[in-house]
């Protein structure tokens, strides 16, 4: 059984991160969406608010668990019995981080391999720094953001 973990901050998740789970779930015979909690980048929201959100968001996809971690994504992947760590590219600017991110997740344990998914086009510009950008000030998010998630921040935003 071939198990990935997609990890990644997901804060919130977007469409361009559900375009590449949904591939991965066709790729894959499950895939892990996992929420790093990442104490050096300053949140927007809970990791149960980011789970909740997700799994609110993949209902529709079979092969799909949510669940968080802390610590290196490689130890987390172990445990959870994956050989594939999945992420989504969405331009050139992209490539270097995750080159090094891939290298040293394999310098630390060669047998997991990071396999990459092109985001479409219509995604490439989107991220969740962008969303909270444009949600903070008053702007649509709905093309960018699947409905719980906008559902959620609207509802914050009114308490
Ligand atoms: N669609 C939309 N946005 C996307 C995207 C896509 N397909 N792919 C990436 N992004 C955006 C994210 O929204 C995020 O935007 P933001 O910076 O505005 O929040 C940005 O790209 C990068 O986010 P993400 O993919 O979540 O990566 P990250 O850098 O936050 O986290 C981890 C990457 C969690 C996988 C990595 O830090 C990690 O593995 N940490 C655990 C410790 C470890 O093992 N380190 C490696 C060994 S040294």
């Amino acid at each position: 059984m071939k198990i990935a973990i997609y990890p990644g901050s997901f804060d919130p998740i977007t469409k361009g991160h559900l375009d590449v789970l949904h591939t991965g779930t066709e790729i894959f015979d499950k895939v892990i969406i996992a929420v790093a909690k990442n104490s050096e980048k300053k949140s927007f929201l809970t990791v149960d608010e980011r789970v909740n959100l997700i799994k609110e968001s993949v209902q529709h996809l079979e092969n799909v668990e949510v669940d968080s971690f802390e610590g290196l994504t490689i130890e987390y992947a172990k445990r959870k019995g994956a050989q594939i760590l999945l992420r989504g590219l969405r331009a050139v600017s992209d490539f270097e981080y995750e080159m090094q991110l891939s290298q040293a997740n394999s310098a630390l344990s060669s047998d997991i391999k990071t396999v990459f998914l092109i985001t479409k086009p219509k995604y490439n510009f989107i991220s969740s720094s962008t969303i909270k950008e444009i949600f903070l000030n008053g702007g649509d998010i709905s093309k960018f953001v699947p409905a719980p998630v906008e559902e959620y921040l609207n509802k914050r935003n009114k308490c």
